[in-house]
């Protein structure tokens, strides 16, 4: 599997300390932008489907909370940190690169 490169946006489209969500391939992902620093989430709740690209980011524990009924995921890494959740969620490399947010995603 090779991985492919996405230009989704530019860093100041998404808001210091929130999420937005974006389509890539067909596929939601939540970005996040944490003091410049960006992260991408699938955006998809484990609990029950919902998007996170709205939830609660908590920037100093670089976590989001799920907006229905607040589980957190790490930002870093998908991996679910506070229930209802159970299941970990994917997270992708994100960079910024010649003044846009690229995305990285398996190409299968
Ligand atoms: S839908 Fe996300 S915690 Fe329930």
């Amino acid at each position: 599997m090779a991985l492919e490169r996405h230009i989704i946006c530019k860093p100041d489209a998404v808001p210091q300390g929130q999420g937005k969500a974006f389509t890539v391939n067909g596929m939601g992902v939540a970005l996040f932008n944490v003091d410049g620093e960006f992260y991408a989430l699938e955006d998809r709740c484990s609990h029950m489907n919902v998007p996170i690209s709205n939830g609660y980011v908590h920037e100093r524990e670089l976590c989001v909370a799920c907006p229905w009924h607040g589980a957190e995921f790490d930002l870093r890494t998908g991996k679910v940190m506070t229930p209802p959740a159970c299941e970990n969620i994917n997270a992708y490399p994100v960079y910024v690169e010649e003044g846009n947010v690229v995305l990285e995603v398996e190409n299968e």
